[in-house]
């Protein structure tokens, strides 16, 4: 995810549902010195800890829904790389239409949106109507090659604005 995400540049990187790190170590190692890094995450009880984990990040408790008026709230300016680990299969259309439409509008010109997905479910309607609103959403949509040590193997779209 980090890789894909080409941090070298970004002064300001967002990550949405941290969840317990797993991804947000990475990405405090990939920052180039002097970039912020905040990430969005629903449960406070996981954004409380998350705080204490990590001191440097700033995380915001709340939904990716609301994404923009959050950013705006938290004097977060806009980022050029999002970092989702949002788990966009058991997301309802209606709320991935909503999800991907704050992406859109926070992310700067020519920032990157990265994401993951499971390699087999990507075959099925839900995960290609997935994809078709990605390519909908974002100017170019690339897929990586299958992660095999992921469990279960997974892959990232890398979105470009
Ligand atoms: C698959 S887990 C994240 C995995 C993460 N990379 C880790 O290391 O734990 C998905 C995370 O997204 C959060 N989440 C789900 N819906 C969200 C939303 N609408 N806004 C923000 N965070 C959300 C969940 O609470 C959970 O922490």
């Amino acid at each position: 995810m980090v890789r894909a995400s080409s941090l070298e540049n970004a002064e300001h990187v967002l990550e949405l549902g941290p969840g317990t790190g797993a991804f947000t170590g990475e990405i405090l190692s990939s920052l180039r010195h002097g970039a912020s890094f905040s990430a969005l995450e629903i449960d406070p009880e996981l954004a409380r800890t998350m705080s204490k984990k990590f001191p440097r990040a700033k995380v915001i408790a709340g939904c990716a829904t609301k994404l923009g008026e959050h950013l705006e709230t938290e004097k977060v300016p806009p980022p050029d790389a999002i970092l989702s680990g949002l788990p966009w299969a058991v997301f309802d259309e209606n709320l991935q239409n909503h999800i991907l439409s704050q992406i859109q509008a926070v992310l700067r010109d020519g920032g990157v949106f990265s994401t993951f997905a499971y390699y087999g479910p990507h075959r099925l309607k839900a995960g290609q109507a997935f994809r078709r609103k990605l390519e909908n959403c974002f100017s170019r949509v690339e897929r990586s090659s299958v992660v095999l040590r992921n469990f279960p193997p997974a892959f990232i779209y890398t979105c470009r604005h």
